[in-house]
């Protein structure tokens, strides 16, 4: 069956740019972000994983490692690195996994034979620190993600795994968010101390707690 959120993420082993991975322990008690590319030596995949590089600090900050995935060997992934440095600026400097048999992507449904059997869909899954996949979006491979919009996710991710507070549409981060429906309005006194804006009672606005 298809994975859900809320599901756990299938625990793997794989060899990486960065050595062999046991995917749970490498996770260990922090987030993740496990992302797929279609293929190396491509253009669009080049710059998605020179962004990435430039982001690690960022998602440092929020205590998640990332790792990408393609079904080509490690070899490859090496050779390819140097151009995505050359190009981008960036080398990538965290693990990419070689699956070069399919069976992680098979697992994660990374791919999608109506669209290409044998090259793995644009897909990025965000897993928290209990190992249950928070987040999954699917891309095609013609066109690049973007990875900004993944950090703005995981901060509303944490923010409600923290605070208890759920963010509104096209929210960014320091801006207002919303108590979640399931804290009651006595609960949210002990929370909010400085009280919210109530615009429907199930309409609860505060200010942005700290995110990380
Ligand atoms: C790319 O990364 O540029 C790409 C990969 C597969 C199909 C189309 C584009």
């Amino acid at each position: 069956m298809a994975l859900q959120l809320g599901d756990i993420a299938p625990d793997f082993s794989a060899e990486t740019t960065q050595g062999p991975v046991r995917f749970h322990d490498w996770i260990g008690g922090g987030w993740a972000i496990l992302f797929s590319h279609p293929k190396d030596f491509t253009p669009v995949c080049t710059t998605e994983l020179g962004y990435m590089a430039s982001l690690k600090g960022e998602f440092e900050k929020r205590n998640c490692k990332i790792i990408g995935l393609s079904v080509d060997p490690l070899d490859s992934h090496r050779e390819w690195s140097k151009d995505i440095a050359e190009t981008q600026g960036h080398a990538p400097n965290y693990p990419l996994i070689a699956d070069s048999d399919r069976k992680i992507a098979n697992e994660y449904g990374m791919i999608h034979p109506n669209a290409n059997d044998t090259m793995t869909v644009r897909s990025v899954f965000v897993i928290g620190p209990d190992k249950k996949i928070k987040l999954m979006i699917t891309y095609p491979a013609s066109t690049g993600r973007n990875f900004d919009e993944i950090l703005r996710v995981l901060d509303s991710l944490q923010l409600t795994a923290r605070h208890q507070v759920a963010t509104p549409v096209n929210w960014k981060h320091g801006e207002d968010v919303i108590i979640v429906p399931s804290v009651s309005d006595e609960e949210a006194k002990q929370k909010f101390p400085s009280g919210w804006k109530a615009l429907k009672p199930y309409l609860r606005i505060v200010p942005q707690p700290r995110a990380h």
